[in-house]
């Protein structure tokens, strides 16, 4: 098992984080290769809950080295937050256990500001982000004028945060109106974890590559999801790094040649949180029931997420994009009691049915999802460990699934905990 990948292959949230800490007993490397601590990724291990943000969801395995990618974007305050909260809880992160690519991009206070001032701008039309300066750090990136995390090495670092400061201030006052923020301590503050973070800088290409070539196991942890890709999402109602399966190679600079497996992480169900269409959200009691039994609030905003049915055209398009060789399904625990469930299998558009995922993001919003029902199942299956276990209605759900799919469902969750899981 050279490169293992594991993709959202819905809106986010599908369970990436559970499903890589389950596989990450069996890796020597997990990696993060897009994305920031806009990520919430949840694990839950013996009663105790783990959310993390930037930080690989392998990193409860002392065993195992955890790799931000160069795909990356990194706010350098969040993570030594994030450091200290799980020093807090036993788990300590030495400079051996988690390497920072140098080339990934740096997140500062000021995308931070634009982000807000950017949303309150669009008002009606918002994107509805996570407020973490993702889309103004990687518009930075792209116009080749974003800080790097190597220039924290550079003995000029303070100097080039302060040139950056002032540009952006600009932008601040004389576009968006907002308050500049304060260079001094701005820059003072950098520095601090700069000095923190410095011991973690690696060329992670470099160290990931030399691991492969001598046997070690890959574990790359998608961020975000596939509808949310800047290119293949529901733009502009997406998030602006590369969720999908390419995104990994460019993201930790690898090639194609290592990748053995792309599991695709979807739900029973859909979830979606921030603006944007969603062809089977469930506005009823179904969808606030689905909200509730899956406690569908955001790990990173605590927002509610949106519910509805699963939508195998969306799926579909999922597995093309990425290339999938398998599923996992997660949250299958939360469809209990729900009967009859109803799951789309094509969509209805200027009265033309299609199964076809729609090139514009304007026609998804006028996109009927065409159902077909199938019987519920009322029995609790949180404990099950076999497939074999499963309600027979139960089975018959997961079965279908994989069939509209045309990939194989290999690991199926039952409930948050490590545990909670049957693999097939
Ligand atoms: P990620 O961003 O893809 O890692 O997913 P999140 O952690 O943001 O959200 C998934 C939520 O569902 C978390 O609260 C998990 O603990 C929880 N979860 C994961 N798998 C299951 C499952 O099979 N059943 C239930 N009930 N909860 C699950
Ligand atoms: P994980 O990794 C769900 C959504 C935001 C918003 C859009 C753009 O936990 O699955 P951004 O802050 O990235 O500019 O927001 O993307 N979003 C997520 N939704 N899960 C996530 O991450 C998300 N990261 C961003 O809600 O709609
Ligand atoms: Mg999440």
């Amino acid at each position: 098992m050279p490169a293992t990948l594991i993709v959202g292959a819905q809106w986010g949230d599908e369970g990436k984080g559970k499903i890589t800490d389950l596989l990450a007993q069996d890796a020597d490397i997990v990696a993060r290769y897009n994305g920031g601590d806009n990520a919430g990724h949840t694990v839950v291990f013996k009663g105790q809950t783990f959310r993390l943000h930037h930080i690989p969801s392998g990193i409860l395995y002392p065993g195992v080295i955890c790799i931000l990618g160069n795909g990356m974007v990194i706010n350098p305050e969040r993570l030594c937050q994030e450091l200290d909260e799980l020093a807090s809880r036993g788990v300590e992160v030495s400079p051996a256990r988690l390497k920072i690519s140098g080339r990934a991009h740096l997140v500062l206070p000021y995308h931070i500001a634009m982000d807000k001032a950017e949303e309150a701008i669009r008002a009606k039309g918002a994107i509805g982000t996570t407020f973490r300066g993702i889309g103004p750090a990687y518009s930075e990136k792209f116009a080749r004028r974003g800080l790097r995390v190597a220039d924290m090495l550079d003995k000029e670092f303070p100097e080039k945060v302060e040139k950056a400061l002032e540009m952006a201030n600009r932008f601040l006052k004389n576009v968006y109106s907002s308050e500049p923020l304060d260079l001094s301590s701005t820059v003072q503050k950098q520095l601090e974890y700069a000095r923190r973070l410095i011991p973690y800088i690696e060329d992670t290409s470099w160290f990931i590559n030399e691991a492969l070539k001598e046997g070690k196991r890959l574990l790359c942890e998608g961020a975000q999801g596939t509808f949310l890709d800047i290119d293949h999402g529901t733009y502009p109602y997406v998030t602006s790094s590369y969720p999908t399966a390419g995104g990994a190679m460019v993201g930790l600079g690898i090639g194609p040649k290592w990748v053995e497996k792309v599991i695709g992480v979807t739900k029973a169900y859909t979830t979606r949180v921030g603006g944007g269409p969603f062809p089977t959200e469930l506005t009823d009691e179904i969808g606030e029931r689905l909200a509730e039994v899956g406690r569908e609030y955001g790990t990173t905003t605590g927002r509610r997420r949106r519910t509805g049915w699963l939508d195998m055209v969306a799926l579909q398009y999922a597995v093309m994009v990425n290339g999938f060789t398998e599923l996992a399904l997660t949250k299958l625990d939360v469809l209990t009691g729900i009967d009859p469930i109803k799951v789309c299998v094509a969509y209805r558009l200027c009265g033309m049915e299609t199964k076809r995922f729609p090139l514009s993001t304007a026609s998804l919003y006028h996109c009927e999802p065409v159902y077909i029902e199938v019987p519920g199942w009322k029995e609790e299956i949180s404990q099950a460990k076999n497939f074999e276990d499963l309600p027979p209605r139960a089975q018959d759900y997961v079965r279908l699934v994989e069939e509209l799919a045309g990939v194989p469902i290999k690991i199926i969750s039952v409930g948050p905990e490590r545990e909670q899981v049957i693999v097939r």
